[in-house]
């Protein structure tokens, strides 16, 4: 969604504002603004579309100055047009503005600054929230109480609103500074040498530095090009934590792949790695968690477990639930995050909620975290991004350490969370009825996986001849039973999001009890066939496709023995433990997506209408 970045410092503004922005170009946006500080004006540059659109426009805008903001925006209150692109400038000309969030009242402070005389520009509640501060300013007689008026005004404007942001604002009477400030929309402040930056993800500052901190909700941030102060909207002091990036510009960068999407997949091996490292015990018969804040003890006290989250995360929930259930044998509901935040469900009292969410930024997901801690249930987070709101607000949890997800179709971080979700089942059966040596098979299980998952990435040049093949389609389905099931469903994610064709996922079995209307020769099936006692299940779930003339494309495991004929292309993966199995299927439907996606010429790190992470509802 938007993207925010700000700059403080010695350097021209505006290139570092651009670089930033090509940086959040992952997000997912529609148009794009920068404003620079410059001879006493603001000078705004925006347009709607692409940030190479920005780069053209602001050429021609001789933007010179040290101080400035970017945005990249997402559309919520009015259409994209460069007059809804933000930076937003009051129209006394004072202050120009950028906003991540949702200001739910902005209508009735819009009436309110109409009274006063106020006018605007755009349909948008940022405009609203800019003019609200010039209002405030011109309210304040300058120099009262020894303070900084602009700070103050942002702050006396900022109590007034309801909703979300993450804001960095620019006054022209103070020509090197900027404030900043967020509740429920992220906001990271970069630290560097005689310069700051804020951004909204740390991937817009890590070229400039890694040394950051995580601002909190409710925090404002004050920089001057020597300095920064946070305090609270209650005006009360906030002493920084300076937290280290644990990687580097370069782990954000494409290298040698066409896409974002096609590097981290080709990742996963050593994802999964950095995921497991140290998380074993010593006789390596179990998992060891850090932060998860939960006693052994507690642990044992659990009946049972509650997972939400979103999209490609919930699958990865629906897959640990398999893994419990099996392995511990502790039962385990699955719940959208966004339904579960209204639904107010009936929870067992000795129930463990678990949130996973990749960005740990995503507004269903923190408000199902919150709804959980509101009802007095400890809630935990299976997070990728360190710092993230969702790290801050849960109990405890634990991190995924695969390095910035720039695709905006979740791969690494979807094998990562199950390999998590492997490791939490593991660590509960070794605390019931699991035995040392079965402990030890299944350590050692995990720890083959990255092998496992290269040699399913082997078949990429296959899946790439019969994804030409698959492209013309319209429609297609996803069939798996058990743990991948939610394979099927996270294939069919995958193929709708990037690629455009019409794609659903369905537990193999269910396919005769409707979806086998849709089977022809213009419907594909995409089959998971493991090997095991279920096979002959799905082998007649193919027949009776088959029957009906559509075509099949087959995974199966070494060692399935499919009959001849009856798929029309088959991929075969590895045999693995149940607890990798998830893992290694994943890999031929996140490559067969991609390349369907790439064959019909789809802007695969970019698909339309989506953003990385979901900020508002
Ligand atoms: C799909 C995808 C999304 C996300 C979902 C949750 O490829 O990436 O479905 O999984 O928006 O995002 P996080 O994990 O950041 O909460």
């Amino acid at each position: 969604m938007c993207g925010i970045v700000g700059y403080v410092g010695k350097q021209k503004a505006v290139s570092i504002l651009l670089e930033g922005l090509k940086r959040l170009e992952y997000r997912g946006y529609d148009s794009a603004g920068v404003c620079v500080l410059q001879g006493g004006k603001l000078d705004v540059a925006k347009k709607a579309g692409r940030v190479a659109n920005l780069v053209k426009e602001a050429a021609t805008h001789r933007l010179n100055g040290t101080t400035g903001i970017g945005h990249t925006r997402w559309a919520t209150h009015g259409g994209v047009t460069d007059a809804n692109a933000h930076p937003h400038v009051s129209s006394d000309g004072k202050f120009a503005l950028i906003h991540n969030g949702v200001i739910e009242n902005y209508a009735q402070m819009k009436r309110f600054l109409l009274e006063k005389g106020y006018t605007f520009q755009s349909e948008t509640d940022t405009e609203v929230l800019c003019n609200l501060i010039a209002y405030h300013y011109a309210k304040e007689p300058a120099g009262n109480h020894g303070t900084n008026r602009f700070l103050e005004s942002v702050r006396k404007a900022l109590g007034h609103v309801e909703g979300t942001y993450g804001i960095a604002v620019l006054c022209v009477d103070y020509p090197s500074e900027l404030v900043a400030a967020r509740k429920a929309s992220p906001l990271i402040l970069g630290v560097g040498d005689e310069e700051y930056i804020v951004a909204s993800d740390a991937s817009a500052l890590v070229s400039r530095t890694q040394n950051v901190v995580y601002l909190k909700d409710g925090e404002i941030v004050h920089l001057t090009p020597k300095t920064f102060s946070i305090t609270t909207l209650d005006q009360a002091d906030v002493s920084p934590v300076v937290d280290r990036i644990t990687w580097s510009v370069t782990d954000a960068d494409k290298g040698d792949f066409a896409h974002f999407m096609e590097k981290e997949i080709f990742e996963q091996p050593v994802a999964l790695e950095n995921t497991m490292r140290g998380r074993f015990s010593e006789d390596g018969s179990t998992a060891n968690f850090g932060g998860l804040n939960v006693t052994a003890a507690e642990f044992r006290q659990i009946d049972r477990f509650l997972f939400c989250a979103c999209g490609t995360a919930w699958h990865a929930c629906l897959v640990t639930e398999h893994l419990i259930e099996r392995f511990a044998r502790i039962p385990v509901e699955v719940d959208y995050a966004s339904e579960f935040r209204y639904r107010n469900a009936p929870l067992h009292s000795n129930t463990l909620f678990f949130v996973i969410s990749q960005s740990g930024e995503t507004i269903d997901t923190l408000a199902a975290l919150r709804e959980a801690k509101r009802k007095g249930y400890k809630a935990l987070a299976i997070n990728n991004v360190v710092g993230s709101s969702l790290a801050r607000e849960a109990d405890g949890g634990i991190y995924q350490h695969v390095g910035p997800e720039i695709g905006v179709a979740s791969t690494k971080a979807f094998t990562s969370q199950i390999m998590v979700g492997a490791m939490v089942a593991l660590y509960l059966a070794r605390m019931r009825d699991m035995s040392f040596s079965d402990g030890v098979e299944y350590v050692n299980a995990l720890k083959g996986a990255p092998a496992l998952v290269r040699q399913a990435l082997a078949q990429a040049p296959k899946i790439r001849e019969i994804a030409k093949r698959y492209a013309k389609y319209h429609d297609m389905l996803f069939l798996g039973r058990l743990s991948l099931f939610p394979l099927a469903l996270e294939g069919a994610l995958k193929l709708k999001e990037i690629s455009y064709i019409h794609a659903e996922g369905y537990p193999a079995a269910e396919m005769k009890h409707g979806p086998i209307a849709l089977i022809s020769d213009k419907c594909p099936s995409v089959f998971f066939a493991p090997a095991g006692d279920i096979f002959p299940k799905i082998v007649s779930s193919m027949q009776e496709i088959k029957a009906r003339k559509g075509p099949i494309i087959a995974i199966v495991t070494e060692g399935a023995d499919l009959p001849p004929g009856l798929a029309d292309e088959v991929i075969t993966i590895p045999h693995c433990h149940e607890a990798v199995l998830p893992m290694v299927a994943a890999i031929p439907v996140q490559l067969l997506s991609y390349y369907i996606a790439v064959e019909r010429g789809c802007d695969v790190d970019k698909p339309r209408n989506l953003a990385k992470s979901v900020t508002v509802e």
